[in-house]
């Protein structure tokens, strides 16, 4: 964690002031195809006739994994401290995707969209720790057409899986119970699975008419913003 002990004991306000987050880089940054190491239902083989879903899951395997390694949640010696930094670095992402989704969405999406968002759940685990969110806004990808609207889209509601496993880890990090503090990671809490699975068939119900390798860039890019997003609060 490039958080430094030091750091954590100023408020954000408290900090010296920071030039403003990088330019994104391109979504075509890293193109190598890997297999997430952990195993899903779905196949990571990138054929011509995979699902949308799979395509989506194998070809931004790298961008995941990048994302991953600069996300130290799970990290031996992570502190409470450190772990109220890092909501805050979520809420300003989240937040600033979700009210950028309820203008920018497609509106056969709409409902999908706005039953989704966890902003709020952020803030609760936020006033739980009695902090209050970063003022500090993100760049996000300029998601111009809806084919790259739902790859972002893919990208933050697929982060309900893994959070699953960091909830159970920060259980038991920070003998945290019944969602208080941690309710955002907790997903969509039992129903997390159904939902996951309603927006995959929704997804794959209209990939016919969607350029597929549009939503994968859109998908990368989210990626890319989200890691760019926190390698910035983490220096
Ligand atoms: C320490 C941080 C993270 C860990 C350990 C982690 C771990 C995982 C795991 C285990 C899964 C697979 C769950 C399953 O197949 O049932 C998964 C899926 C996924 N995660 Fe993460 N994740 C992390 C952070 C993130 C973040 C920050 C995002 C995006 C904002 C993200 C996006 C996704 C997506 C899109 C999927 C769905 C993949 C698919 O099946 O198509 N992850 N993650």
């Amino acid at each position: 964690m490039r958080i430094k002990n030091a750091d954590i004991l100023l408020t954000r306000k408290e900090m010296p002031a920071k030039p403003p987050p990088p330019p994104l880089a391109g979504a075509s940054e890293q193109t190598k195809h890997s297999e997430r190491e952990y195993t899903g239902a779905m196949s990571t083989n990138a054929t011509s006739t995979q699902t949308l879903m799979a395509k989506l899951r194998a070809e931004t395997s790298v961008e995941h994994q990048s994302l991953e390694k600069t996300v130290h949640l799970l990290d031996p010696g992570f502190t409470l401290p450190l772990y109220i930094e890092t909501l805050k670095t979520f809420h300003a992402f989240v937040a600033q995707w979700e009210e950028f989704g309820r203008s920018a969405c497609p509106p056969n999406m709409r409902e999908t969209f706005l039953a989704r968002q966890r902003a709020p759940l952020l803030l609760a685990d936020l006033e739980f720790f009695a902090a209050s969110p970063d003022p500090n806004k993100p760049q996000l990808p300029d998601f111009a057409d809806p084919a790259s609207f739902l790859g972002g889209m893919y990208v933050m509601e697929g982060s309900t899986l893994g959070g699953q496993l960091i909830a159970k880890h920060l259980e038991k990090a920070f003998n945290l119970s019944e969602g208080k503090g941690y309710s955002y990671f907790r997903g969509h809490g039992p129903e997390t699975g159904s939902m996951w699975k309603q927006f995959s068939q929704q997804l794959e119900q209209q990939a016919d008419q969607l350029d597929k390798d549009t939503v994968v860039s859109g998908a990368k890019q989210m990626f890319t913003a989200f890691k760019h997003w926190i390698e910035y609060n983490n220096d």
